[in-house]
């Protein structure tokens, strides 16, 4: 088995003709579903088609695996009566993408093909917080970016920023409420929430993304608001001192060896980079490379660069920093594991900037994906004295 992967990666790199079977998993148990299909949409139409073989895979809001024919248009449409219920079994003799075909007494597995790596575009939960890639990691099969660990620790906005603090890295002050603590203890917690700073507070789900149940508040009344909302997402919500920001994203790419692009700058069409500023309004504007002082860009650079290390990120990471607009002080302020990935995603962009073009960062992604579970199979997972 390990052979196969150490001889696609060389064809990979020499450019040698045989097709790397890519299985492309979209939309998934999360708020950022409809982001998702975005982001597969241009992975698909980008990945070089000479070099692979690629297979669709979609999640259902309810959980449901399916594949078929065209199966991104049928999630976009939301028409999903033409295909199939799929599997990835985590049984290593059996590694590949199965359909579940039903016969009048039973129900039988059917072979799709061999699958060689996934690549993983779900954003949010259930798909860039380690629970996709964990089962990933049972079947046996490679993956671009993040392991279990870093894409957990990646997700949850509150053990991430501990983690940050942990390792010297800014980031503003914060806490973490449990929602359980909403119903029980409401005077309490609007007691500690207060305490992070004086008003505004940013209050978000400490495991999601495009900003959704993400709220500034300016007073006790919109905090009241923003818990609730917040906790329709998530049990663990982020409490955090609010700041006027100019946002600055940075985008990593590697294994052992990292590399940052140029830093580029959001600058939101409304209050804050809420859902709709990113997805609705369409105003935002992307500023790349970002306006900055050298200095300034090279030190966010390289915390981005730390940050990654910190957390275990492997393949990719887009590390956003929020930069007080008085102050000129830095704080990071998150990671993503699976960063928007449409053309005129950040992540992409900045690399084009840094001259990587959308095509071939796929093909290192790819790369990197095999050269991990390269290296997991040099591991021992049986011990002999
Ligand atoms: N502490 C903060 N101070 C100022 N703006 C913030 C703060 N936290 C979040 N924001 C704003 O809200 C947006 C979304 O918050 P973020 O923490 O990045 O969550 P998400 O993972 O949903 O993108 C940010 O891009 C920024 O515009
Ligand atoms: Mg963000």
């Amino acid at each position: 088995m390990a052979f196969a992967w150490n001889w696609k990666l060389n064809w990979l790199e020499i450019g040698i003709d045989m097709k790397i079977r890519v299985l492309v998993i979209f939309g998934g148990r999360s708020g950022e579903h409809e982001v998702s299909l975005m982001s597969a949409r241009s992975i698909i139409d980008n990945l070089d088609s000479a070099k692979y073989e690629i297979y669709s895979l979609g999640i259902t809001h309810a959980g449901v695996w399916l594949t078929g024919e065209a199966v991104l248009d049928a999630f976009v449409n939301q028409r999903y009566t033409a295909l199939k219920q799929a599997v990835l079994l985590p049984n290593p003799g059996h590694a590949g993408l199965f359909i579940i075909e039903n016969s009048p007494s039973q129900e039988v597995l059917k072979t799709v093909s061999s699958i060689d790596v996934v690549f993983p575009v779900i954003h949010g939960t259930n798909g860039e917080d380690g629970i996709l890639q964990g089962y990933l990691e049972m079947c046996g099969i490679p993956y671009v970016g993040a392991g279990v660990l870093g894409s957990a620790v990646g997700m949850d906005k509150g053990v991430f920023k501990n983690v940050m603090q942990a390792n010297g890295i800014p980031v503003l002050e914060n806490i973490v409420i449990m929602r359980a603590d909403l119903k029980d203890n409401m005077n309490a917690v609007i007691d500690q929430a207060e305490k992070v700073s004086p008003y505004p507070l940013f209050v978000k789900p400490a495991n999601m993304g495009s900003s959704v149940g993400v709220s500034k508040c300016h007073n006790r009344s919109d905090l009241l608001e923003g818990l609730h909302e917040a906790a329709r997402f998530d049990t663990r919500i982020l409490v955090e001192r609010g700041i006027e920001a100019r946002e600055i994203e940075v985008s990593i790419l590697g294994n052992q060896e990292t590399t940052a692009s140029v830093p580029g700058e959001v600058v939101p069409s409304r209050e804050f980079y809420s859902y709709e500023a990113k997805y609705v309004d369409e105003a935002s504007r992307l500023i790349i490379p970002a306006p900055l002082e050298p200095a300034q860009a090279q030190l966010i650079q390289s915390l981005a660069l730390r940050a990654y290390q910190a957390v275990d990120a492997k393949g990719m990471a887009r590390v956003d920093f929020l930069m007080d607009k008085h102050t000129g002080e830095i704080y990071l302020s998150e990671i993503n594991t699976i960063p928007g990935f449409t053309k005129i995603s950040m992540y992409p962009k900045l690399w084009q900037a840094s001259g990587l073009p959308y095509t071939a960062l796929l093909d290192r992604l790819i790369g990197l994906a095999l050269e991990r579970k390269q290296e997991r199979d040099q591991l021992e997972w049986k011990y002999s004295a």
